[in-house]
């Protein structure tokens, strides 16, 4: 069965011989909890896969303790080094090619000729990693399409009996994954919004992002940002402007009146806040809401900028229709 290990030097060091032996370890970073494995492991790297149910075409992101350590994997243009400078440990992945000697499994890459790397923020992660000594990749510790998880009691909701172990890091201080920005091309790509906002990118690159045809509507840009993905099980209905008594409501600032179960992401309207609770509000309305017969989780108007361009595009794909 899966080991629920503390968030102690034992509970890390227990983490880390699990990874090292090829195992599978779920662990919390700043954005949500990944399902950890060594990254130069093709089986370990290959179980990831199965014990989500992911499809074999979505590559892997990898974690590493600094920008020093992930820049022996991947070429990093001067670029890079200046986003890796200034946003990590943080909420960003680059995009980068392949280094000639990069020790990433190529499963974790899906054969393409680059690789997504990040140094994630957190001071039991950075423990991990540094205990670990090689890359670990972590997609978020969820089956394939579901919902993120946000802490330790969500991965083993998904993934209990399926992975050996969760080091219980608490809860995600971001709430949302890291924002993807692929540098592998003439000019920096937003492939998925997240943790670190554009206004704050284009900032640090003193330039405008390429953002393909929606990093804000339901076009997947990130290979495997399959359009239905963070999926509840009940259906979810976007910008509602009045709700339902047979509706939960996911609400945002001052709360629409007519739901018998809501969940506010921020009374102050605060994006910080609110990305903090998205994935836990998602989980709770959608598990509530059909314990009590509810037929649709209603979304109330997020705006789209700032934080609010990654927590609007989770919600587009929990909204999304399903395969
Ligand atoms: O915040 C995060 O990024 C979390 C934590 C655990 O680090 N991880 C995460 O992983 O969100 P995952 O697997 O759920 O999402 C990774 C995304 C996928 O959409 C994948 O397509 C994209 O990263 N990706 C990874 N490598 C890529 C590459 N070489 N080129 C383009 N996209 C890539
Ligand atoms: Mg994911």
């Amino acid at each position: 069965d899966t080991r629920l290990l503390h968030n102690d030097p034992q509970g890390i060091e227990a983490a880390a011989t699990i990874l090292r032996a090829g195992g599978l370890v779920a662990f919390g970073t700043e954005t949500v909890y990944g399902l950890g494995a060594d990254a130069r492991n093709d089986r370990a790297v290959a179980a990831i896969y199965t014990a989500k149910g992911r499809p074999g075409i979505n590559p892997l992101i990898s974690h590493f303790v600094s920008a020093d350590a992930a820049f022996e994997q991947v070429a990093a243009s001067p670029l890079a080094r200046r986003l890796a400078a200034r946003f990590w440990p943080g909420p960003l992945t680059l995009v980068l090619p392949r280094a000639e000697e990069c020790a990433i499994s190529t499963i974790a890459t899906a054969g393409l000729p680059t690789a997504g790397v990040r140094v994630p923020a957190g001071a039991t992660t950075q423990a991990l990693l540094a205990a670990c000594g090689f890359p670990v990749v972590a997609p978020s510790a969820n089956p394939s399409g579901r919902v993120s998880p946000s802490d330790a009691q969500h991965v083993l909701a998904g993934l209990d009996g399926r992975i050996d172990a969760v080091l219980d890091c608490g809860p995600c201080r971001v709430g949302v994954e890291s924002t993807i920005v692929d540098l592998s091309g003439e000019r920096p790509v937003l492939l998925r919004p997240g943790g670190i906002t554009l206004e704050a990118l284009e900032d640090a690159c003193g330039a405008p992002l390429v953002t393909p045809a929606g990093s804000n509507d339901i076009n997947p840009s990130a290979p495997g940002q399959l359009s239905s993905h963070y999926a509840p099980g009940l259906p979810v209905r976007l910008d509602a402007d009045t709700v339902a008594s047979d509706e939960a409501l996911l609400a945002f600032g001052s709360e629409l009146p007519g739901s018998p179960l809501v969940w506010n992401l921020s009374r102050t309207a605060d994006l910080h806040e609110a990305a903090a609770r998205l994935f836990a509000g998602l989980r709770f309305l959608d598990m509530e809401g059909r314990r009590r017969g509810l037929v649709r989780i209603a979304v109330q108007h997020v705006p789209g900028h700032g934080l609010g361009r990654a927590i609007r595009d989770r919600l587009i794909r929990a909204a999304s229709p399903r395969p």
